[in-house]
């Protein structure tokens, strides 16, 4: 295992992605909160943090458990810590060195530079720079801006670099990363979907034995591949409960129901669409609309997991950033969120709590779901809120308004299909506006609905962008939508980012 202190770094999470791409297991943890086996991890990264070490409040951990005893490669802040605290000096840089350098290697023998060829780009982004390398510091390579880019200490396995080798502008930082870990640290590079199946699925079984669990199940990618982990180790013991809220896509109730059956899990699909829309009459507040879905779930999901008796315990699909996010609201990071999963459950429901992928990335998942043998168009299925078509409605829900989004959502998303344009698409979808607007049809005034359609590219839905769609297929798409869809006379292209805007419009 590796283990990678965080001081609230931006980039934290992208040191662990890298290592993991290099199919090695690690973990984050608060610089604050160092495990207590530290001396029994294969090797040390420290992050960097938006903290100056020379700030009296930044973080001052005790590295003295792992200098010296475990491989150590101290990245931005790690090195100018490490500097700062051991005969050092640290000052603010004439000038800032954000964005693109090229590494002058001096030590060329260094293996952590092996592989790496002369003048490789790195990415910098810090305001401070080590003006003196601490006692048994031997300079490593510099840039034409930074003297001391990166050093050793002799004697030690612990090595320091200022440039940020995870992102991905570092061209070689992947090489450097495995260089450390691989070559110097010894680090096997076993952590392989298969072995996490194999690992997962074993340690499911000792953990729960022939306790009962209910899983929610949402038709998305990560509680899908959370339950038929836990399919794999305890079988029939799992109850998966699916529900309707009656503001999914068309037909997606039975057919995805129709698919986990297939796969098969032990899954009741619960069909609760009259009770949903009931609670959601008359409300226009996106907000309130959220709460009153989110309750009503609870208590369909309460009433469900009553009907089997004697569970122990609740299945999440919980993954990793939701779980980094949490820790990190007493950590240092400067921008963090509580995430709803991981709070844990309603007081009502006393039940344990089991997360099969609560130290995976999203990708992470998706290559273990495809170990796994799960469809691939499953997988790769862009995301759906939660709140589902009750957020793309805006103003008050009816029945008849959801059968139109469906009906629009549906020739969208099967247009983008047939154009090969799904998987180029982070996610999509349509909105229903809560205006009407005049045309004509036939010899006909109409005064009928507006549409909106969305779609966009992103990474993780904190930014994005709108996605130029061809010509050809918008025409195509809004002829289809206009002829097909009663109710529905004008369809319009949202062409915002986010930020300023939002994904969804409510
Ligand atoms: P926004 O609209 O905030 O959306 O740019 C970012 C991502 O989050 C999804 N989203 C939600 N997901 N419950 C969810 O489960 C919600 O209430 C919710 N609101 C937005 C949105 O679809 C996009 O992927």
């Amino acid at each position: 295992n590796v283990l990678i202190l965080d001081f609230g770094s931006q980039y934290t999470q992208l040191i662990a992605r890298r290592v993991r791409e290099l199919n090695i297991y690690c973990e984050i943890h608060p610089y604050n909160k160092i495990p207590e086996n530290v001396n029994t991890f294969k090797a040390v990264i420290l992050s960097g943090s938006p903290f100056s070490v020379r700030a009296e409040d930044a973080p001052h951990p005790d590295l003295s458990q792992i200098r010296g005893k475990v491989p150590m490669l101290a990245v931005c802040y790690g090195a100018q810590y490490l500097a700062h605290f051991n005969g050092g000096k640290v000052e603010a840089s004439e000038i800032r060195e954000y964005g693109r350098a090229n590494l002058a290697v001096i030590k060329d023998q260094e293996l952590l530079f092996d592989e790496i060829p002369e003048n490789s780009q790195v990415w910098m982004s810090h305001s401070d720079t080590i003006k003196e390398l601490p006692q048994g510091g031997v300079r490593l390579a510099s840039t034409q801006d930074v003297l001391n880019a990166a050093y050793r200490i002799e004697g030690e396995q612990t090595f320091a670099i200022q440039f940020h080798p995870e992102v991905y502008h570092s061209q070689d930082g992947k090489q450097l990363l495995e260089n450390f870990l691989v070559k110097i640290a010894g680090v096997a590079q076993e952590w392989t979907p298969e072995a996490f199946v194999d690992m997962t699925v074993n340690e499911l079984r000792d953990k729960i034995g022939s306790d009962k669990v209910v899983l929610g199940l949402s038709g998305g990618v990560d509680s899908t591949v959370a339950a038929v982990l836990l399919h794999k180790a305890i079988g029939k013991n799992l109850y998966c409960i699916f529900v309707n809220n009656g503001l999914l896509r068309k037909d997606e109730f039975s057919n995805v129901l129709n698919q986990y059956k297939g796969m098969g899990l032990n899954v009741k699909g619960v069909d609760s669409s009259k009770r949903f829309l009931d609670a959601l009459a008359g409300i226009s507040d996106p907000e309130e609309k959220r709460k009153k879905i989110g309750n009503t779930f609870i208590d369909v999901f309460d009433d469900e997991a009553h009907e089997i008796t004697d569970v122990t315990y609740l299945a999440q699909g919980t993954i990793y950033p939701d779980v980094i996010e949490s820790i990190s609201v007493n950590g240092p990071s400067a921008t963090i969120k509580s995430h709803h999963n991981v709070g844990g459950l309603p007081d009502f429901m006393k039940l344990k709590i089991v997360e099969p992928l609560r130290m995976l990335f999203k990708d992470e998942v998706r290559r273990v779901g495809g170990e796994m043998g799960i469809d691939p168009e499953l997988l790769g299925r862009h995301p759906f809120p939660g709140p589902g078509l009750a957020i793309r409605i805006l103003g008050d829900i009816t029945a008849e308004k959801v059968r139109i989004l469906q009906e629009v959502d549906h020739i969208f998303i099967q247009g983008l299909k047939d154009w090969n344009l799904y998987d180029k698409v982070w996610q999509a979808g349509a909105i229903l506006l809560p205006i009407n607007s005049v045309g004509v049809m036939g010899d006909e005034r109409t005064y009928e609905k507006v549409v909106a359609l969305r779609a966009v590219e992103s990474t993780d839905g904190m930014t994005a962008d709108w996605v130029n769609l061809p010509y050809d297929f918008l025409q195509k798409i809004s002829n289809t939508i206009i002829n097909r869809v009663k109710g529905v006379n004008r369809v319009v292209y949202d062409i915002s980012s986010k930020p300023p805007a939002t994904i969804e419009w409510e």
